[in-house]
């Protein structure tokens, strides 16, 4: 399927898209709808205000809202709701919701019965522009990020505004930080416009150019070997971060833990890469104009070397990080020792 024909960019006034591409696709297969309370609460209804008894009659399936719902128990109980309710492989699963409900449902879409159709209906800004786009699902194993996951794409992803009404800002700016991920690793052009314009000011069109930067990437190299890695800017230090305070008991989002791997990484991408300082700096203003820093001390390195040890994108035992060489070029599979990155921390530390 080409990347343009998986996604449907959809305002309010065509939102019964949704319903149309289900009467055609449907095809005799029974629908069950994967949400989290709040997307119960706050989305759902906005199916429902299709008046289409395709989705009134699914069965709904509410997970607890939040990163524990990323869990192989909560997949499990999943499972079993559907065998419950005598789901056969013929099932379609629409999931609705932010990053979490995408990510667990594509998830038990893909083990179910040995898998299922899903399609996406992403209700966060992140979930719109990254996790509901590449075919990347998967669970938590403990405190560690996506461990346990498949590869599976949503044979339709929804994408519309319309789901942000009710998302508060402050989980709005999380899908910001990879926005502006997108724009570094692709258009210049993208990075101006979105520090002029805000999180709060997006416009269908800019979600759009976002998330084509990224379906682009992934429909060139699905499985990650190569060009797929360039999204990992910022994320090997993001991760371990969002790890860490996971661990303390502090859930933070992840777009803010993307947002300082950015910043951290940018310093061993001027070290390694040659990142021109003036440029580092630059970028470095631009995250900060939305994401201030985080409360990390040296104290912190050590834990954060354990998650970034654990890290998918290591290979024998060697820490591997994707680095901004330039706006629009990301090199990838650089290899850091233990020093470089110490390094890189103790001048992120300084920085004011
Ligand atoms: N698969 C991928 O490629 C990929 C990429 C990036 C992130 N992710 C994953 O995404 C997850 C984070 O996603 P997220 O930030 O969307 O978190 P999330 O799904 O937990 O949503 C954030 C919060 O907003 C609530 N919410 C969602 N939509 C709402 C709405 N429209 N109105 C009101 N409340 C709403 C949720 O209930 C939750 O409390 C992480 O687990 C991360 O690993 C996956």
């Amino acid at each position: 399927m080409n990347a343009q024909n998986r996604f449907q960019f959809l305002g309010e006034d065509n939102l019964d898209e949704i319903s149309a591409w289900l009467r055609q696709n449907l095809n005799g297969k029974r629908l069950a709808i994967l949400a989290d309370d709040n997307t119960a609460e706050a989305c759902l209804p906005i199916l429902d205000s299709l008046d289409d008894d395709q989705i009134t009659n699914a069965e709904l399936i509410v997970v607890p809202k939040g990163a524990e719902s990323k869990s192989l128990e909560i997949a499990e109980g999943v499972c079993e709701n559907l065998l419950e309710q005598n789901y056969d492989r013929n099932t379609l699963l629409l999931n609705l919701g932010g990053g979490v409900v995408t990510d667990l449902g594509g998830f038990v879409a893909s083990i179910y019965k040995r898998g299922i159709q899903f399609v996406n209906i992403p209700t966060t800004l992140l979930g719109m522009v990254d996790a509901a786009v590449g075919g990347k699902t998967g669970v938590n194993l403990g405190y560690s990020k996506n461990q346990i996951g498949r590869f599976a794409q949503a044979e339709q992803v929804f994408i519309s505004p319309v789901f942000l009404e009710s998302l508060p800002s402050n989980e709005k700016i999380s899908g910001f930080a990879e926005m502006l991920k997108h724009a570094l690793i692709a258009d210049r052009k993208h990075w101006d416009h979105l520090l002029q314009k805000s999180y709060n000011k997006l416009s269908l069109e800019d979600i759009r150019t976002s998330v084509l930067i990224k379906e682009k990437i992934c429909a060139l190299d699905p499985f990650e070997k190569a060009d797929r890695k360039k999204l990992n800017l910022g994320h090997n230090f993001g991760h371990a971060i969002e790890a860490w305070f996971l661990e303390k008991g502090k859930q933070i989002r992840h777009g803010d833990c993307v947002a300082e791997g950015l910043v951290i990484e940018s310093f061993a991408a001027e070290a390694k890469v040659g990142l021109n300082p003036n440029l580092a700096a630059e970028i470095r203003a631009g995250i900060r104009k939305f994401f201030p820093k985080m409360d990390l001390t040296s104290k912190d390195l050590k834990a954060l070397l354990k998650y970034l040890g654990q890290d998918k994108k290591n290979k024998s035992g060697s820490m591997r990080f994707s680095l901004l060489k330039d706006f629009a070029l990301v090199q990838f599979d650089v290899e850091l020792s233990m020093q470089e990155i110490e390094q890189s921390f103790a001048r992120y530390l300084e920085e004011k």
